[in-house]
């Protein structure tokens, strides 16, 4: 029985690179080959990570014998034809996330996954994160009681911007908490209540708030997602996560940290959480959702963890968000399977 899974990578950017650096830190991963549009840079990172293929297209890469699965990591709007590719080639596949950026793309990657057969997930991370996963096991175990409310803000550094801003912040940056809702609360969302405002976003609104209803008598939430910390505030990851039950409260902040660093330069608060490195090795969650995702290939199954329907689910309420916060009204959702 093979003990690695041999990867092929399409998308080199800022998290493909991530990815890479997490690789380097499962026993179980292999990296084969890479593509991206952009050559130079997929060249740049065969030779920073010891990759022995550069492919000079998607048809190269996906039809590679010694590749078992292919890790799509292109920005959001352009997920649909890398996985459905891979799929046609019998190979496994990892998405980033969001799954797609419309309703009729994550139809159309859903279906080919189930009739694939393969081992398909779509990387919400944050499931295999401690802090976030200790409260599901609390949830599980009936310790918090019933949830009440649930109230979770993702702010990020304004640099980011030119970068993300190409796609709506709730997609992209409060589907994380979106996902942690509809995994702990496994209730349908019924009704979603969208704001923003855009004072520096080149597209979009870079300061978003939605509302969340899980039934009239379910669960209320909230998510912020803002990008306007300035950098030199040394807080990369203003993260937080509270959550009020009917037998006690969860309240999680990345932010005041337990470490930081007072530098000449100021003050720095570095990531523990997502994806920090301990003699440049990666540790965190990125890492230990890559290793379940090579564990899952080599048992020839699903995650337990991530499912792709929860990942559809996620993208139905943000983008009812993104339609409420555009036309200023409340957003109905129906036929929640
Ligand atoms: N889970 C997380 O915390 C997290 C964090 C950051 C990004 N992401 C997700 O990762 C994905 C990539 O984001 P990023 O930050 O790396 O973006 P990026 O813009 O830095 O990189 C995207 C790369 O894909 C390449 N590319 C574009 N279209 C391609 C195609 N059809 N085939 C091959 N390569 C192609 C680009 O040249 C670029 O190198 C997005 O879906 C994003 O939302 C997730």
């Amino acid at each position: 029985m093979p003990t690695s899974v041999n990867i092929g990578l399409v998308g080199a950017g800022l998290f493909g690179e991530s990815h890479l650096q997490a690789y380097r830190a499962v026993r179980q991963a292999n990296v084969a080959a890479v593509y991206d549009v952009d050559m130079d840079r997929a060249r740049q990172r065969a030779k920073d990570f010891n990759i022995p293929r550069v492919c000079s297209s998607l048809d190269e890469i996906c039809s590679l014998p010694e590749v078992d699965a292919i890790d799509v990591v292109t920005p959001e709007d352009d997920h649909v034809q890398p996985v459905l590719k891979a799929l046609a080639n019998g190979k496994h596949v990892f998405l980033e996330k969001p799954l797609a950026t419309s309703i009729a793309d994550c139809q159309t990657i859903i279906k080919a996954a189930k009739a694939s057969g393969r081992t398909f997930m779509v990387g919400h991370l944050l499931r295999f994160e401690t802090k976030y996963g200790i409260i599901q096991d609390e949830l599980q175990a009936g310790k918090l009681g019933d949830i009440v409310s649930m109230h979770a803000r993702r702010n990020r550094p304004k640099t980011l911007l030119p970068r993300y801003g190409r796609t709506h912040p709730a997609i992209e940056n409060s589907i994380h908490d979106i996902d942690l809702m509809l995994w702990y609360a496994q209730r349908p969302v019924t009704r979603v209540r969208g704001y923003g405002r855009q004072t520096a976003g080149p597209k979009h609104a870079e300061t978003f708030w939605g509302v969340i209803e899980f039934g009239n008598d379910g669960p209320l939430g909230i998510v912020e997602t803002i990008w306007l910390t300035p950098l030199e505030a040394g807080v990369p990851l203003d993260d937080a996560f509270s959550l009020v039950g009917s037998k006690a409260v969860a309240r999680l902040q990345l932010h005041p940290s337990p470490l930081a660093f007072f530098r000449e330069t100021g003050y720095e608060a570095p990531d523990l959480s997502y994806d920090p490195r301990v003699r440049n090795s990666a540790m965190g969650c990125l890492r230990d959702q890559m290793a379940h995702f090579c564990d899952c290939v080599l048992e020839n199954r699903q995650s337990d963890v991530l499912n792709p329907m929860d990942a559809f689910r996620a993208v139905r309420v943000a983008l009812a968000l993104m339609e409420s916060q555009l036309s200023g009204k409340d957003v109905q959702l129906t036929d929640w399977e």
